[in-house]
């Protein structure tokens, strides 16, 4: 069991007993450029987006398109020369404990073990005791199937069951917005799959404003609530769908499969334009 103020006990309009309820997110005209030796790089253009909280967004968009960018802007990592990000009302002008980003490489520590690499994501609660932390983190391991490996160290594990934990770490301080950058795109379509099947479950036991990047399209499908579209040179928003397909979905399901190809049409007609206008 978790302890009350963490999210364990949600109620149904997915607000803790003295937690904070998932945060909505505003990302009003922002532009970003990088400036290398060679070259000035437009990486995002007035860049508008309204997430709702508890929503799940999947942006996606070809290699280069500003993904990332966006997603380290919205985490605070990166400012944007443009524009600002809203996180429940309040500008956000860095990195907060209730924005949490998960990177597609599991970056977890090789010298903690599962459980203290789970731990550690607790590091930023100091109003949690030891005891509280411990149990926090057992609850996790088991949310992701990973009980039985508290005690194995980071190179005893496969990828699978290190995007597993990187995802109990995220989870475990409960933070009310979650950014994941291509978490899946390193595993192997069967644990990507059971991983999809977690991720719902966990969502909606669990309510989190999320904002996934990802290429695959179906994939979006699988989990968003909306799928939004990026094109590349510079980095725009182009088209936004909105998924109602009941949960928990099935990404081999046809009815998802046929409204992947409508996007995946979108997508490159959104990407051939993007081209001819930068001709
Ligand atoms: N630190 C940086 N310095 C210079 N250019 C950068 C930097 N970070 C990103 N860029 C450039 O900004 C653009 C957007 O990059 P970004 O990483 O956001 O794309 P992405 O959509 O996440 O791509 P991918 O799908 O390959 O991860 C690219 O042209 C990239 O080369
Ligand atoms: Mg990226």
């Amino acid at each position: 069991m978790i302890e009350a103020g963490t999210s364990a006990n949600h109620t149904a309009g997915g607000i803790a007993p003295g937690g904070l309820p998932p945060a909505p997110l505003v990302v009003e005209h922002v532009s970003k450029w990088f400036h290398t030796k060679r070259a000035q790089v437009h990486a995002l253009d007035d860049i508008d987006l309204h997430v709702r909280g508890g929503e799940f967004i999947c942006l996606v968009g070809v290699s280069g398109c500003g993904k990332s960018t966006l997603l380290d802007i919205i985490a605070g990592l990166t400012k944007p020369d443009r524009g600002r990000v809203l996180a429940d009302g309040q500008l956000v002008e860095g990195p907060g404990r209730h924005r949490l980003v998960m990177f597609q490489e599991s970056a977890l520590f090789p010298w903690h073990n599962v459980f203290g690499n789970v731990m550690f994501g607790l590091k930023r609660k100091p109003e949690l005791t030891a005891s509280q932390r411990r149990e926090i983190a057992d609850d996790h391991l088991e949310l992701v199937g990973l009980a039985k490996f508290k005690h194995a160290f980071v190179h005893e594990l496969s990828g699978g069951m290190k995007q597993r934990v990187a995802l109990a770490r995220s989870l475990a301080p409960d933070p009310r917005v979650l950014l994941m950058d291509e978490p899946l795109s390193a595993l192997d379509a069967i644990t990507r799959e059971q991983l999809y099947a977690d991720i719902q479950d966990i969502w909606r036991r669990r309510p989190k404003t999320i904002v996934l990047v990802t290429h695959n399209v179906r994939e979006a499908v699988c989990l968003g609530d909306r799928v939004v579209l990026m094109s590349p040179s510079p980095g725009r928003i182009r088209e936004e769908f909105t998924i109602s397909l009941p949960r928990p979905r099935d990404i081999n399901s046809p009815e998802l499969a046929l409204i992947a190809q409508r996007i995946t049409a979108a997508l490159k007609g959104h990407l051939v334009a993007a081209r001819q206008a930068a001709e």
